[in-house]
């Protein structure tokens, strides 16, 4: 996710650019940069870091022109430098583009472009977008973009100056979004509402497949294939703080309905159609993954309860011992790492400290260690062996969610991938997981649609003080992420068990009216996860289950119950996730909590 912002009008660009990015942050921060046309030539001034940087830059020496795109960057592709920042150009500097997404293909164009002579100045795969719009280009930028997009797969936003036709601007939206704003003899071009709220609230939404040509008085939509499209303008009533949280009152629920969104990112152009598997940062030596004895994952928090969903995907389908532990804990413990083994590190950030400690003692201790991040560039990135990004995004809320179902999805590639080379996952076992985990995105996308069903169980949750989460196998790692969401933000005790385990001494606690959330959807424990309902049922607990759509059985038991479609169970916690990550935010909004800064509580916690 990256933010763009364009404008054509008879200011200066540049300022009304960096303006827009400012309020575009969310979508990515890492690198920032502004192209200007100034009548005669284009001209580009682009920072590593927080766009502050490129602002005091830009103070300095400032970019006459009015006709300009710009770009925050949340990196994919290529490290978070100031060459890999946006906007990138043809070597020429004709053309010059942003974009936000993925090209999937690009390793295939930058190669056909490169046999014929280009030389690239970064990582990216926008380069290769200029070097192929530049190639197209004979006179008229919206031809040479939708010749040079035909060419190009990937869900991405792209938008192209050319240095030819001043005060023209040409988009594409291939899935990312993209909006015009229309104002009095001046246009602008964004992501996202925010960055145009200031100067306009006419609005016209892109959508997807659809390319973009606007110029100072005028705009235009058509389809790729050149149909032109008529759109109504709509009049945008948002404030300009709602509209940053995409209409949404938090970013936590913004980034829980951005799961469908972010799950397709992570398995854009890794998992074909045809079921080929391409983890490019993933570059095992020969062998390696075959001759696999152990597996460790460490981690903390939230990321840790993906690993421990990571331990048992690895076991079942690997048949290699994995272990899932508290990085802090790890780091100390003397564990019996060795050569041979891969250590997976798990960290939205990147730069949880405790996660880096553990993971630099598996790797002096021989271990390979592969990173399982959502930031580029993090200091765990640099120091791993092999990386998988996570793709979901910047995270704003404090409280995780998108960044924890991302890290599951990478889990399930991984798995894939390492147990294909160990042959050891049955042909119609890996055909299955490919399908369902394709189907994935549209299937989260169905549990948000329970969403006021859980805010209505939400509403008996509000006076208690203490909640259980149990369930059993994959279902217990699901209810331990589901009750730290639940006291994060919601201050109620809660704890997550095994469902085997409430009889050892937490059935002490349960009596009439206590909530208990159940996780039931793996049917070797069922039965077993059924007597324990029964158990806390007779002390009078009030039992809240998340199940199957087509278990019939479980109304007989539960007083509620939220369902999810029907995935193969080893994927279940993709799906099942997403309901208690709403039951917790409707209980803590109920109970009128600071949902994205819940107190005592940091995003990153980079200390020991
Ligand atoms: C909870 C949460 C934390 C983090 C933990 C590790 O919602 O976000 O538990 O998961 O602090 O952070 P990262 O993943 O950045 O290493």
């Amino acid at each position: 996710m990256c933010g763009i912002m364009g404008y054509v009008g008879p200011r200066d660009a540049a300022p009304i650019i960096i303006d827009g990015l400012k309020r575009l942050e969310y979508r990515g921060y890492d690198s920032a940069g502004v192209a200007v046309h100034d009548g005669t030539s284009l001209t580009v001034a682009k920072a590593e870091g927080k766009l502050g940087r490129l602002a005091a830059m830009l103070a300095e020496h400032p970019l006459v022109g009015s006709c300009g795109i710009g770009h925050t960057r949340w990196a994919t592709h290529g490290a978070p430098n100031d060459r890999n920042a946006h906007p990138h150009t043809d070597p020429a500097g004709e053309i010059v583009v942003v974009h936000n997404g993925i090209i999937e293909n690009f390793v295939a164009l930058k190669e056909n472009l490169a046999a014929g002579g280009a030389d690239f100045s970064s990582e990216t795969d926008t380069e290769v977008l200029a070097h192929l719009i530049a190639h197209e280009y004979q006179g008229d930028l919206l031809e040479a973009v939708r010749r040079a997009v035909g060419k190009a797969e990937g869900a991405y936003a792209l938008v192209a100056m050319s240095r030819r036709e001043p005060d023209r601007i040409v988009a594409v939206r291939m899935i990312s979004p993209l909006v015009i704003g229309i104002g009095k003899g001046e246009m602008f071009l964004a992501s996202d509402v925010p960055a145009i709220l200031h100067h306009t609230r006419d609005i016209v939404v892109v959508e997807n497949g659809e390319m973009v040509d606007i110029t100072p008085d005028g705009w235009r939509i058509e389809t790729l294939d050149g149909r032109p499209v008529d759109r109504a303008m709509l009049e945008i009533t948002w404030s300009a703080e709602q509209a940053e949280r995409g209409g949404y009152p938090h970013f936590m629920l913004k980034e829980i309905f951005e799961q469908p969104q972010a799950a397709t990112d992570t398995l854009s152009g890794r998992l074909d159609e045809d079921g080929s598997l391409v983890l490019d940062k993933v570059d095992f030596p020969d062998g390696f993954g075959r001759d696999l004895d152990k597996i460790w994952i460490t981690a903390c928090g939230t990321a840790l309860h993906a690993g421990h969903v990571g331990k048992v995907v690895f076991e079942r389908l690997l048949r290699v011992p994995t272990e899932a532990a508290f990085a802090h804990e790890l780091r100390y413990a003397d564990p019996l790492i060795a050569p041979g083994s891969l250590t997976i590190a798990i960290s939205q950030s990147g730069e949880t400290a405790d996660t880096l400690a553990a993971a630099g003692l598996a790797k002096n201790r021989g271990s390979r260690l592969l990173a399982l991040t959502n930031v580029v560039g993090s200091t765990l990135s640099r120091e791993a062996d092999d990386i998988l990004y996570t793709r979901a995004g910047p995270e704003i809320a404090v409280a995780s969610t998108k960044a924890y179902l991302t890290m599951l999805i990478g889990e399930y590639l991984l798995a894939l991938a390492i147990g294909r080379e160990r042959r050891v996952i049955a042909a119609a076992t890996d055909d299955e997981l490919v399908r369902a985990l394709r189907g994935i995105p549209v299937k989260i996308g169905e549990v948000l649609k329970t969403d006021q069903e859980v805010e209505a169980i939400a509403a008996r949750f509000v006076g208690h003080d203490d909640v259980y989460f149990i369930g059993r196998g994959l279902d217990h790692a699901v209810a331990m992420e589901g009750s730290l969401k639940m006291k994060e933000i919601s201050y109620i005790h809660s704890e997550a068990m095994p469902a085997g385990e409430l009889k050892h001494g937490t059935l002490a606690l349960v009596t009439a009216g206590t909530p208990v959330v159940v996780v039931l959807t793996q049917k070797e424990v069922y039965d077993k996860t059924v007597s324990a309902i029964q158990e806390v049922k007779a002390r009078g607990a009030l039992v809240i289950a998340v199940a199957y759509e087509d278990d019939t059985e479980i109304a007989k038991h539960a007083d509620e119950v939220l369902r999810i479609p029907r995935v193969p169970d080893l994927l279940s916690p993709v799906l099942a996730i997403v309901p208690l990550q709403l039951l917790a935010y409707h209980v803590a909004v109920a109970r009128g909590h600071d949902i994205d800064q819940p107190r005592n509580l940091a995003k990153s916690v980079t200390v020991e």
